[in-house]
């Protein structure tokens, strides 16, 4: 049996993106968020070290620097009027947050502190400035709270624990959607004017990850299937810092409050990579730099791991060296009091996980798979773009993660990702409500959920003959060994294969649980199938990219190629395979230079 809905604004997730869409969305239109998760559960709560905004709260700061820095940051792939305008709206999004009742760290004087990350510079001196707005290190947990209150409050429709497969298209248009409601296994059809996709990222394609087991790239595959193309997908983030072997997040606030990576001589090796922001550069940076460490030897007891040390004695020691100091002019020097305050969580994970403690000994790292800087193809209201030439289409939004509006390029900076959900999720909201406000609903097809039984009822009755947990795998391991930080033409060609290989295998994939309720079996094994063709997009993207940029790095092509490649990748998964094509980036002030830290 299918159960049918109607509402003029569907969102699909309920992690900082999908709450911010509501909020601005549920003033003009009837509007319904559908998660697979319980809200709260988002992984926007993982974020931890900040937002970023030029408030300037403790030393001179302009949304100048900040666009320029993340244009810089993106190595020149970001769309530079979307990006001059998230860091114009920073200040104000954070503002709005802070009277929601989000409760950030304070200054002394009551206003709301920040703190230094990588690659965000005061652009006269070059020195890292202090432009991160946090709560602790729980910044992300605490917008997420923020939004769901607030959404609460305005009495937004949940639907949660519906885990959404489908996109219905009618004429062209957006329809509604299809999802499975997770209690009972019944499909349920959401008819809807407009879909904002706000589903988040696919870090779970990889070995080792900062992201949570629901980040499995479900928007991308969902419009991918669709026709829709996905943007720059061979971009994606390593964050320099995860748990060695576990992946979980160690803030680069860590960083920013002082902490140093040192390697198996005791040395703070960023020094030679980013003499002048050092350890704080920008992503790309550091993890590169970190995995050429390991490779000539100098990883902790020779393995592939460095130490993150944020004891006092460690902080205080390089702070003498660099001569930094306060605002007010005075020596930079921390207590283990001020760390634990401003870092209570990271101290409480390697507590926990793996009996370190951060405040006597340092912490062992490792690059973690953690931030897609490509999705679904918007502009900066949200706006889904489905061709080189920009077209959009009709009712159909995307937001945070999940999107690709650019403004992260090639190599997204750490608090950006905060700021894109709270300012791209408010515009597709607004943009979704509006367009609710004049369009009709598209008639539901007939067969609104052909597609989706299909995919469930062939995971159902396969006899099993491969086994899902294989497949996924193997998918990680030759992710992470040819996808990843460096990459190779061998090396993607044979993932490319490989990948290919694992898709057809998936369609023998079978399922052990066969029932209706609560069948996590069932839906994990259709997240899989997701993974997989994000996958393949992602290493065929990368494949045929023939220079390095941010965060992709070609070995056989170490340079970046702005005249042949300074443009998006564009993919479409057609009858399984994958066809690319390209558009120009927009540059507004900032002509590309090489990148120094
Ligand atoms: O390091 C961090 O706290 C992560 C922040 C981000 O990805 O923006």
């Amino acid at each position: 049996m299918t159960n049918q809905h109607q509402y003029e604004v569907i969102i699909v997730g309920a992690g900082g993106a999908g709450l911010m869409a509501a909020l601005y969305a549920s003033k003009g239109a009837k509007t319904a968020v559908l998660s697979k998760l319980y809200p709260t559960r988002s992984h926007t709560g993982a974020a931890q070290g900040g937002i970023g905004a030029a408030l300037g709260n403790l030393e001179e700061d302009r949304a100048e620097w900040h666009t320029y820095d993340t244009v810089k940051g993106s190595d020149y792939l970001g769309d530079q009027d979307a990006i001059e305008f998230m860091c114009q709206e920073a200040p104000a999004v954070v503002y709005e947050l802070e009277h929601m009742g989000l409760p950030f760290s304070r200054t002394k004087e009551g206003r709301i502190a920040q703190r230094r990350f990588g690659g965000h510079t005061n652009n006269d001196t070059g020195k890292p400035v202090l432009r991160s707005c946090y709560a602790a290190d729980r910044t992300g947990h605490m917008i997420l709270q923020t939004l769901y209150q607030q959404c609460i409050k305005r009495e937004v429709t949940f639907f949660d624990e519906f885990h959404v497969l489908d996109l219905v298209m009618s004429e062209g248009q957006v329809a509604g959607v299809v999802a499975v409601e997770l209690a009972t296994g019944e499909l349920h059809v959401f008819h809807a004017k407009a879909v904002i996709f706000a589903t988040g990222g696919h870090g779970r394609v990889w070995e080792v990850t900062s992201n949570a087991y629901a980040y499995t790239g479900d928007g991308v595959a969902i419009t991918l299937r669709r026709g829709i193309p996905a943007q720059d997908m061979e971009f994606f983030q390593f964050h320099p810092t995860g748990i060695f072997k576990l992946g979980i997040l160690i803030t680069e606030g860590v960083r920013g409050e002082g902490g140093v990576l040192i390697n198996k001589e005791g040395q703070r090796f960023m020094k030679e990579y980013a003499p002048s922001v050092k350890d704080l550069a920008s992503r790309d940076v550091v993890s590169r730099s970190m995995y050429i460490e390991m490779r000539e030897g100098r990883g902790i007891n020779g393995k592939n791991y460095m130490y993150l040390d944020v004891t006092p004695e460690t902080v205080n020691k390089f702070a003498e060296i660099d001569g930094r100091v306060r605002p007010d002019g005075t020596p930079y020097r921390v207590t283990g009091e001020e760390i634990l305050k401003k870092l209570p969580d990271i101290i409480d994970f390697c507590r926990t996980y793996i009996g370190v403690d951060p405040m006597k000994e340092p912490m062992p790292v490792q690059p973690t798979a953690h931030y897609a800087m490509g999705g679904i193809p918007t502009n900066q209201f949200g706006e889904v773009l489905i061709d080189e030439n920009k077209t959009m289409l009709p009712g159909l939004y995307a937001a945070g993660e999940v999107a690709c509006v650019s403004v992260h390029g090639a190599n997204r900076l750490g608090t950006n990702s905060l700021l894109d959900i709270v300012v791209f999720g408010k515009q597709a909201g607004l943009k979704a409500a509006e367009h609710a406000k004049d369009a009709s609903f598209q008639p539901l097809p007939d067969d609104a959920t052909d597609f989706t039984r299909q995919q469930l009822d062939r995971l159902l009755k396969n006899s099993g003959e491969e086994r899902a947990a294989d497949i996924s795998k193997e998918m990680k391991q030759v992710m992470s060994a040819d996808v990843g930080v460096f990459r190779t033409e061998k090396g993607m060609s044979e993932a490319v294969q490989k990948i290919r290989e694992l898709r057809e295998r998936y369609k023998k994939v079978g399922v052990d649980d066969k029932g209706k309720l609560f069948n996590t079996n069932l839906l994990n094994t259709w997240e899989l199938g997701a993974l997989l063709d994000v996958a393949e997009v992602t290493a065929e993207a990368a494949l045929a990219r023939k220079e390095s940029r941010g965060a992709h790095a070609r070995e056989d092509f170490p340079k970046r190629n702005d005249a042949e490649w300074m443009k998006h990748s564009l993919a479409w998964l057609k009858e399984d395979k994958i066809e690319l094509r390209y558009k120009p980036v927009t540059q507004t002030k900032y002509e590309p230079k090489e990148r120094v830290y």
